[in-house]
């Protein structure tokens, strides 16, 4: 009887042995992530994915090309959160079958801000870079200039008559030869 007694006075300090261990660990989980933080937290969170910058309709077929800013709602990083986030400027343009191209607005010769020939819709450049006279066509090719290339193109995608881009700050590094006039 007396054995029976020890045994089960065992068991029971065993299980509230674990219980109290159970507890222990529950309640640590918390402080042990307050430690760690910010690791193994995606702490950055802006930009990556696709932003809606325009109604569809503001880019009509074989009309001037549009500016528009790229504006994110909210960018994140472990201790900020700001919203409304300028991250750059792209030239929509929609060609006469209805496709649509946005190109980025950083020249990819020094990355100055590219604009729009104000002359003609149908001028040969209808991009040009104030900094060093970069010319650049409707489709965003180079024509002349120190740009070691064409405007790059960011993402586009329409949905429910909304325009999205994804973007992408793409300032080239420049050719050796290439000299800043
Ligand atoms: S920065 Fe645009 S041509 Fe130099």
């Amino acid at each position: 009887m007396s054995e029976t007694k020890m045994t089960r006075r065992g068991a029971m300090k065993v299980i509230s042995g674990l219980l109290g261990l159970g507890v222990a660990a529950i309640s640590g989980v918390p402080f042990l992530r307050f430690l760690l933080f910010p690791v193994g937290v995606k702490t950055v969170d802006s930009g990556k994915g696709f932003v809606d910058i325009a109604a569809s309709t503001m880019v009509s077929r074989n009309a001037k090309p549009v500016y528009t800013e790229i504006i994110v709602p909210r960018v994140r990083d472990a201790w900020n959160t700001k919203t409304n986030v300028l991250l750059g400027g792209t030239w929509l343009v929609r060609n006469n079958r209805g496709a649509l191209s946005a190109f980025s607005s950083v020249c990819p010769h020094l990355g100055c801000s590219i604009q729009r020939n104000k002359e003609s819709v149908n001028d040969s450049v209808t991009f040009f870079c104030p900094c060093h006279s970069s010319a650049f066509s409707r489709n965003g090719e180079r024509l002349s200039g120190p740009s070691p290339r064409g405007l790059d193109l960011l993402p586009v995608i329409e949905k429910n008559g909304r325009i999205l881009v994804q973007w992408s700050n793409t300032v080239s590094s420049v050719n050796e030869n290439d000299q800043a006039s």
